[in-house]
């Protein structure tokens, strides 16, 4: 079959495509004919182990799994000898983190993992985007156990992390305020923002409201920063380490102090959530925002556009047209 494989870490150009041998379903497994899959900031993670503490994952030296793509739609092709829930022909989506493979036109996962049916008439290109930044919003909410009618910023609600995080918050009953530039501002509204703010021409720091949650979805702002528009109780994450690993160090010492606090959630996905976002795609309360397609043979290219920092939602990769 047909694959993009890394043998080492570095920038995308170590992502070759290459013909490789089909992988084989254990009985507890089964072997998904990948039709769409994304490239995404989890595979750039993996791929380019820029933050060292990666590769506790995924292999000191080099990559235990050379084929990336955590999350996939397709088709059900085998199942192993002892697996009941699915069946051939079966069109499914779900995430793989643990041993990844979408990049390539087969993989394998457990029938107990982050794998379900495909909601409805979606195509696969619609729904192999569905997980990857919507289960680490969906983290990230939990962990702030905001209420419903309680007031959340959005920072970089943009990305595939933060569009998907106005739906659910939206979901949840929140009053959503979202801040982006002002070519999403129209986007970012038809999400279920309440307010947005436009960082091109407005301070957001400067709005007069008062948020339970802010949630920086891209690693752009600080605690610093962000901490007057905090009610007394009110909670901050970011989904990155922020300057000197500053957001770490504020996880472990705010929530001592009390008052307003920092938080920093390890990120954990399950079949129920796999299940929860394709209800949300059922009910239409939540849809991810694409941006591009490529090919498979582009895929430098598409590492690149991710790399880049402006995609708005996601990049869909289609392996069978
Ligand atoms: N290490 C990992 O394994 C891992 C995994 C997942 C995510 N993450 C991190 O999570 C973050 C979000 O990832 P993602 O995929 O959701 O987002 P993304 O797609 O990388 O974010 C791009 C969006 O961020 C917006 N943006 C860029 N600069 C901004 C700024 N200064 N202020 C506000 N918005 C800005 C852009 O919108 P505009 O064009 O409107 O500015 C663009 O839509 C990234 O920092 C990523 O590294 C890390």
């Amino acid at each position: 079959m047909k694959a993009i494989v890394h043998t080492k870490y570095g920038p995308p150009e170590v992502a070759h495509l290459m013909e490789v041998n089909r992988p084989i379903a254990k009985d507890n497994e089964v072997l998904v004919k990948v039709y769409a899959t994304t490239v995404n900031r989890t595979d750039s993670g993996f791929r380019s182990a820029e933050y060292f503490i990666s590769r506790f994952w995924s292999g000191l030296l080099r990559p235990k799994h050379p084929i990336l793509g955590c999350e996939f739609a397709g088709v059900i092709e085998e199942i192993g000898k002892d697996v009941k829930t699915f069946k051939k022909g079966d069109r499914v989506f779900g995430y793989n983190d643990k041993t990844f493979g979408g990049h390539g036109e087969y993989l394998t996962i457990a029938e107990s993992d982050a794998i379900t049916i495909l909601p409805g008439n979606l195509t696969f290109d619609e729904a192999a985007p569905i997980t990857e930044g919507a289960h680490y919003a969906l983290n990230n909410i939990r962990a702030s156990h905001i209420k419903s009618g309680q007031h959340a910023l959005v920072y970089g609600a943009t990305g595939a992390i933060g569009s998907a995080a106005v739906q659910l918050l939206n979901y949840f009953g929140s009053k959503v305020t979202a801040v982006c530039n002002t070519k999403n501002v129209v986007l970012v509204k038809s999400l279920g923002a309440d307010t947005v703010v436009d960082y091109q021409t407005q301070d957001f720091t400067k709005t007069e409201n008062k948020f339970q949650f802010i949630f920086d979805a891209v690693g752009k702002s600080s605690f610093k920063q962000c901490k007057p528009l905090l009610t007394e109780k009110g909670i901050y994450i970011s989904t990155e380490l922020g300057k000197n690993a500053e957001n770490l160090f504020f996880a472990l010492t705010t929530p001592v102090l009390g008052g307003k606090k920092v938080l920093f959630p390890i990120p954990t996905i399950h079949k129920e959530d796999v299940i929860f976002l394709k209800e949300l795609v059922g009910k239409g309360k939540y849809k991810p925002v694409i941006d591009r397609h490529y090919k498979l043979n582009q895929i430098v290219e598409a590492y690149k556009y991710v790399e880049s920092g402006q995609k708005t939602g996601n990049v869909v990769i289609k392996i069978v047209d």
